[in-house]
Parts: structure tokens; sequence; C-alpha cells
């Protein structure tokens, strides 16, 4: 039986009571295996940050069961031990300097390791600014700084909600290879929310895409992707070639192009139709989905989240 880092079964969250109850998370199930990058997506008010906020045990669901490394987070605290985290911006003493505020956690998590902490400012790219006042840190710099907090006790399971929020480009990109990095070099299990979702397809070996409180789609980025696969279709006239493929296919025009929601396997069928109707055809070439569009896709679909089958 596979143990998962992380294990919910029909977690159930709701704020308020009576007519002002809000259902944060609706019977949301995830189960994540350990050793990969895993993307937890989904629009402002979805449920992430609450998710995540039961997993670490610091609100407690209204029902269901939230499980890391198949203990139940609420009866088993120990296994916290195993977890770092990053849950929606660092606080930190703003009187202390950076470093001094890492050591504190250190100590106060029972790891302390002067070695360790300069090693971690190195790797968040903090080296030149962990000596000075804390207060002073500019959001990114802070969100740096959390990076680092959450790694403190060499944790197996790393949570990270939003962690290349407030970074410049360049630390955005930074923050990726490093959390590459911490899944291949460490064997570490990542698991982070975020909003930026061209990083997201670039580091994540799957994703959950969640609204309203429950999954709307699960999977390996790459599967999801090939899901709804794409024709370009360049060719004249567009007006006519448009109208020859709607028949069949769903179709758009966007700049001066056709998209048609068909698969490289149709391109020779759609080249014979278009040919025979008299259109010139210069190009026609699949293109490959962006997890933002599926994004939008599946979180628009439906106002109750569930998707729509065509
Ligand atoms: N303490 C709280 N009291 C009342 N409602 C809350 C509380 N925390 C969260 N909510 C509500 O629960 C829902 C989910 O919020 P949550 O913060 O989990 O969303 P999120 O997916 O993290 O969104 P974002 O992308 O904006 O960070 C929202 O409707 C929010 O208003
Ligand atoms: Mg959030």
């Amino acid at each position: 039986m596979t143990t998962f880092a992380i294990e919910t079964q029909s977690l159930t969250k709701q704020f308020g009571r009576k007519k002002k109850t809000v259902v944060a998370l609706n019977k949301l199930d995830l189960q994540i295996e350990t050793g990969q990058v895993y993307g937890f997506l989904g629009p402002n008010g979805a449920g992430k940050t609450t998710t995540i906020r039961i997993l670490l045990d610091l609100i407690r669901p209204t029902s269901g069961e939230a499980r890391l490394f198949g203990q139940p987070t609420r009866r088993v605290h120990e296994v916290l031990r195993r977890v770092g985290a990053l849950v929606e911006g660092a606080t930190f003493y703003p009187y202390l300097t950076g470093r001094k505020n890492l050591e504190v956690l250190a100590r106060t998590g029972d790891y302390f390791d002067a070695g360790r902490i300069d090693r971690l400012i190195h790797q968040v790219g903090m080296a030149d600014r962990a000596d000075r006042r804390a207060g002073g840190y500019s959001t990114g710099m802070k969100q740096r700084m959390g990076i680092a907090a959450a790694l403190l006790g060499d944790p197996e399971l790393v949570i990270l909600d939003e962690p290349t929020n407030g970074l410049d480009p360049a630390g955005i990109q930074e923050m990726r290879r490093f959390i590459s990095a911490l899944v291949t070099e460490q064997g570490k299990t990542v698991f982070l929310s975020s909003h930026m979702l061209g990083e997201v397809e670039q580091v994540c070996d799957r994703v959950a895409i969640i609204n309203k409180g429950h999954i709307v789609r699960e999977g390996k980025v790459s599967d999801l992707l090939a899901e709804r696969p794409r024709l370009h279709i360049d060719a004249t006239p567009i007006d006519k070639a448009s109208a020859v493929l709607s028949d069949h296919w769903r179709v758009a025009v966007t700049d001066g192009a056709l998209l048609a929601d068909a698969a490289r396997a149709d391109a020779p069928v759609i080249v014979r139709k278009l040919v025979e109707q008299d259109i010139q055809v210069f190009e026609i070439s699949p293109q490959r989905q962006s997890l933002e569009s599926f994004f939008l896709s599946v979180t628009q679909e439906e106002p109750d989240g569930e998707s729509v089958s065509r």
C-alpha cells in the first residue's frame, strides 16, 4: 500500500454560522505521492490556503480528515516535524536580523545548525541581506527568508503557499530551480500553491486544480495539456475555411489564423476538406495548450466547477 505524503478524505471546511456560512472546502480528496513537485491551483478563494492550514493543523476541518505520511495530522502531531511550510507570507521579528530570526526559529524547533542556516541563506539568495533587520525587508526578501525558514528542519515534505509571491523575475527563476532541486537532489516532496501558471507548468510533475472547494481536474501536467489538442491553421480565405471546418470541429479565428479543437490525426482530413473547397492552406500545426489556458477553461466552465463534456 502506498503511503502518501499528503492525503485528504472528504475534507470539508465551513466558516461562519447559520445563514452566513462560507463553504471553503467541499469534500476535497487529495492523494499526493512522495518525490515530486505537486501544484495546487485554483482561483482566489478556491480553498488552497484553507487546505494547507488544515494540513498543518492550524485550523480544524468541519468534517473529513487530513493525513501526512499516513498519520492524521490532528491526532499525531509529531508528524508535523517531517514538514516545513510557508503559509501566506512569512512573519518575522522586525527588530531582529533575518539570520537571527532563522536562528530563533531553529532553536524553537530544536534543530539549530548555524552551518545549515548559512547555506539556506545563500540558497535563497539572501547572503548579502541576512544581517539586516527583517523589519526593513521588501516583500520578496521576506518571501525568500520564509522559504529558508520552511527548510530549517530539513523536512521531507515542503508545503509552500504561493512561494513566488512578490519575487522579481530573476527570483522566480531561481526559486523554480531551487524547488526542482529539492526533489531531484534531496528527494523531498514539494506541495505548492501558485497563481504563476507558467512557472507551475515548468516545475510541477502533477497538479490539482480546485474551484469552490473541490477538485475540478487532477493529473500529470503533460496528460492534462494533451487532453484538449488544438491545430493552428493558416488558410485563405479564412472565413470560408472557418465555415467549412465548423461543422466538424469547434473553431475560432485569432490573429488572422484559425484555431480548431482537433487532434494532429485530424490534420490530413482538414487539409483535404479545405482544398476541396478551393481554400489555400499555408500551414497547419498542432498547438500545445498552455496550463494557463487549460486552467481558465476548466475553472470557468460551469458555476459549480463541474466540467462540461462536449
Ligand atoms: N478565517 C476565515 N473566516 C471566514 N471565511 C474564510 C476564512 N478563511 C478563508 N475563508 C473563506 O474560505 C474561502 C477559501 O479561502 P482560501 O483562503 O482558502 O482561498 P485560496 O484558494 O487560498 O485563495 P487565494 O488564491 O486568494 O489565496 C474563501 O471564500 C474565503 O473567504
Ligand atoms: Mg490563499
